[in-house]
Parts: C-alpha cells; sequence; structure tokens
C-alpha cells in the first residue's frame, strides 16, 4: 500500500535560493511542512541524515518512442521515464511531433497513448510543428487549452521538419499572442545539405563528416536569425540544444539588449567533444546528433553561460538509438545515421560533477538549471522544481559523499552503449520520490508502470 504520509528526517534541503537542515513532512503526494524536529507522524520515515534533497529534475527535452531518421528512438516511455528516475529525474517534456498533412491533435493523442498506461513520472509534451499553415496556426490555441504551451520550429532538416522564416515568423507572432513560447533547432539547414552532397561525393562517409558537414557556423547564423524574427514578432524565444559559442554569443547579445530569448544546452556539449567522432571504427557514429560536437574550446563558452544566466537550462535532447542495429543504417553513409544519443539518466550527475568538482556553479545554480528554470519557464512552476510548502513530493535524495559509475552493462536506458561509458561521477541518486511515492531505493525501481501524469502546463511568463 501507498504511504500517505512521509516525513523525511534531517536533510539538507538545496533549492535554487536556499541551503538549509530541515525535516520535509509529504501528505497525499505534496509537501505539507517543511521545519526542524517535526513533531508529525507518519506512514513512512526516512532519514536523511548526510543526504541532499534535491528538486526533482526536469528533462525539458525528451524524444522517447520517437519515429526518426527511418527508425524509432530505443527507449519508449516505460523505458526512458525510468531510466530518468534512476538518474534523480523526476519530469520530463518530451515531443510530440505534427507530421505534414496531419494536425496537431492527432499527434498529442498519438503522443498520448505512447506515455500512458507506461510512464513513471510525470510528463508534458511540447508540440513540434512540422509546417505552418491556417489550420496549425489555428491549432496552436487549442494546443495551450490542453496544456502543450511551446512549439518547437526547426531551421534544420529540409524536407522534413524544416520550416521557411515567413512560417517561422508567423508561428512566433501566434504564439506571441497566445502565450506560447517556441523552441527553435537553429541551424542552416539548407547549407548544411549543399554541404552534404558535397561530402557524399567526394567520398567522405565516415561519421565525423556529420560534424564536419554541420559547422558552428551555421547554428550561429541560423541562431541570429530566429532571435531577429523573435525581435520582430514581438515573441520570446527558446533556442534547444545549443552547442556553439557562435550561437550563445547571439543569445547573450539579444539578452543584453533586452530581448526575452532563452536557451538551453546538453551535458554532451559540456563534456563532449569533436574528438570522440575520431574514435576507431564506427564508434564515431555514438556521437552522430545535430548540432554535433563541437571542438572543445566551446566547452568553456557554455559553462561560462551557464554561470552567468545566459544559458539558463540544461536538458538531454535523449533520443538513443542502438549501435547494433539502428546507428549501423549509416555504416556506408553517416547521413542515414540516425541523430541522437542518449543522456536522460547521466544528466544530473555529470552535472553535479560540472558544478562542484571545478568549482563551476554553486550548488544553488545547480538545482536551478537542472529543475527550477525548466520549470519556470516551461508552465510548471511552483508545482514542479523546487521543495516548498504546497510543491509536488519530488524529491531527490543524493548522497554527495557516493559515486556513481557509468556503463552499458549497468546502465537503466534501453540502448547499447553509453557515451559516457567508464566514467566515474561524484555523488549518487539514493532515493526517488515522485508526488511522494518512492519511486527509486536501493538502486531498485519500485514504483508502478503508467503512475506518471500528464502536465498541463501554464502559458508563458517571463521568469
Ligand atoms: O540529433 C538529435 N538532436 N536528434 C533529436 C532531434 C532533434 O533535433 O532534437
Ligand atoms: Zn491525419
Ligand atoms: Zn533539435
Ligand atoms: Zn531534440
Amino acid at each position: 500500500m501507498m504511504a500517505r504520509t512521509c516525513l523525511i528526517r534531517n536533510a539538507e534541503v538545496v533549492t535554487a535560493t536556499d541551503h538549509y537542515r530541515a525535516d520535509i513532512y509529504i501528505k497525499d503526494g505534496a509537501i505539507q511542512a517543511i521545519g526542524v524536529d517535526l513533531s508529525m507522524a507518519a506512514d513512512r520515515v526516512i532519514d536523511a541524515t548526510g543526504l541532499l534533497a534535491l528538486p526533482g529534475g526536469i528533462d525539458a527535452h525528451t524524444h522517447f518512442d520517437m519515429p526518426f531518421g527511418g527508425t524509432t528512438s530505443s527507449d519508449d516511455f516505460l523505458t526512458g521515464t525510468r531510466a530518468a528516475a534512476f538518474g534523480g529525474t523526476t519530469t520530463i517534456i518530451d515531443f510530440a511531433i505534427q507530421t505534414r498533412g496531419h494536425t496537431a491533435q492527432e499527434a498529442f493523442d498519438t503522443w498520448l497513448g505512447k506515455a500512458e498506461g507506461k510512464a513513471v513520472i510525470d510528463y508534458g509534451f511540447h508540440m513540434i510543428l512540422s509546417e505552418v499553415t491556417p489550420h496549425t496556426l489555428q491549432e496552436m490555441q487549442s494546443m495551450v487549452d490542453q496544456g502543450i504551451t511551446s512549439f518547437k520550429l526547426f531551421t534544420a532538416y529540409p524536407g522534413v521538419f524544416m520550416v521557411d522564416d515567413g512560417g517561422i515568423f508567423q508561428a512566433l507572432q501566434r504564439a506571441g499572442e497566445i502565450g506560447g513560447l517556441i523552441a527553435m533547432h537553429a541551424e542552416n539547414g539548407s547549407v548544411i545539405d549543399v554541404l552534404v552532397q558535397q561530402a557524399l561525393a567526394r567520398g567522405q562517409t565516415a561519421p565525423k563528416y556529420h560534424a564536419l558537414t554541420r559547422p558552428p557556423e551555421a547554428e550561429g547564423e541560423a541562431t541570429h536569425r530566429v532571435i531577429t524574427l523573435a525581435k520582430l514578432a514581438e515573441a520570446p524565444l527558446y533556442i534547444v540544444h545549443l552547442s556553439a559559442f557562435q550561437a550563445l554569443d547571439e543569445v547573450t547579445a539579444a539578452r543584453d539588449r533586452g530581448q526575452p530569448v532563452f536557451a538551453e544546452t546538453c551535458p554532451q556539449y559540456l563534456f563532449l567533444s569533436y574528438d570522440n567522432y575520431e574514435e576507431p571504427g564506427f564508434d564515431g557514429a555514438k556521437y552522430v546528433m545535430s548540432p554535433p560536437l563541437r571542438p572543445k574550446e566551446h566547452q568553456e563558452h557554455l559553462w561560462r553561460g551557464l554561470k552567468t544566466n545566459d544559458l539558463q537550462v540544461v536538458s538531454t535532447d535523449h533520443c538513443p538509438f542502438c549501435m547494433k542495429d539502428q546507428k549501423i543504417l549509416g555504416q556506408n553513409n553517416f547521413a542515414k545515421i540516425p541523430n541522437g544519443a542518449p543522456g536522460v539518466e547521466t544528466r544530473m550527475s555529470l552535472i553535479y560533477e560540472g558544478a562542484t568538482k571545478e568549482g563551476r556553479l554553486s550548488l544553488n545554480r545547480f538545482v536551478e538549471i537542472t529543475a527550477t528554470a525548466p520549470a519556470k519557464l516551461f508552465g510548471l512552476f511552483p508545482k514542479k522544481g523546487t521543495i516548498a510548502v504546497g510543491s509536488d513530493a519530488d524529491i531527490v535524495l543524493f548522497d554527495p559523499q557516493g559515486s556513481t559509475h557509468w556503463s552499458a552493462q549497468t546502465h537503466h536506458m534501453r540502448v547499447d552503449y553509453n557515451p559516457y561509458e567508464g566514467r566515474t561521477t561524484p555523488g549518487a541518486v539514493r532515493t526517488v520520490l515522485s508526488r511522494g511515492e518512492v519511486i527509486i531505493e536501493n538502486e531498485a525501481f519500485v514504483g508502478r508502470e503508467g503512475r506518471g501524469e500528464f502536465l498541463k502546463r501554464a502559458t508563458f511568463k517571463h521568469p
């Protein structure tokens, strides 16, 4: 039977702003009291001495069960959300895909069907618009009414997702009117297509040419362009998976002018680099994702952006494909390697390492970029993203003295490699609560399949 009340004793509570020792009393899924030596009786008492109590992580960018590149991402909403929970993430926002000739409503219904009965943590959706038509523009309002308040558009993947500047501009205008937020995948897809064809014509088919045909300038240019379109449309803008300093410089300049532009980066851009494409044989395919990994020099710029709040969020773009039967589709042609990599489980640990080991970020900032900021930007705060009276009891008890070893042999993502194979990160997730229910303890999943709930998100408000 599920404990209706739970008392977490003697935790070191860390939020985006505070750090203090307290007990946390949970009733019916929500935090009901926080204080020193609370006296309530509870169905379950957890001793958290020596542990940090962190708000459950929010990963605002995942792709579970996603048809892409002639195959489907290998984690579904059960394996993906369970792996997320093991890694200390208790909320994900995935992407439903409106495909050409079909409605956004169909996409929403399809993605709800993929998640219902499977997800073990709470989830929301962004809506990918692969075309901007009078009908999809009209549907944006109905999506917002149903709790899908953000929309992803692409300047990349011509013929599949790419929308022209007029379409992006119209979607931005509409979003601005109705309290939506446009999330942009910003890379110049037309130029990249030319570079890809030229490389293939020269017989350059190895995985590394994926990166060499998607230069950082193509990201910088598209980022500049969509920031300008958002300014003209008087709409807020969110740049997804920002990887290059050329793009970060554009975001920084816009923010310095006072424009409401926000951006996320991902752990892979902070911890991996172009060098990974030079791994022997076909191993470079593990890192084929868009935007690609950049030369190492970009990493310091991204850490700087996280520190100065020019980057607000770290999400994963988790989009796993197995080497054995999926990445192999591009064995003789890098352009046929399905784009994406796993990361939903490793995010919190890696960012904790980057924040604490090198002293790059405070613990408060670590919480902010992994939970609080995405909750605020995507209409989930204060239900999610913090530890406060009234908030959902989504809590991670994290052992700063522990360590975590990463390997495809032991991770919980359904994919046959780990980009961080062999790495040990400081700290370990001990217990994870989702709406007051313990779902991870003693390194085991103890929750129930399908217990995750769809999150109806609020409209955009400038944080
Ligand atoms: O390579 C990537 N990023 N795959 C997922 C789709 C996207 O563009 O986010
Ligand atoms: Zn249809
Ligand atoms: Zn993208
Ligand atoms: Zn993505």
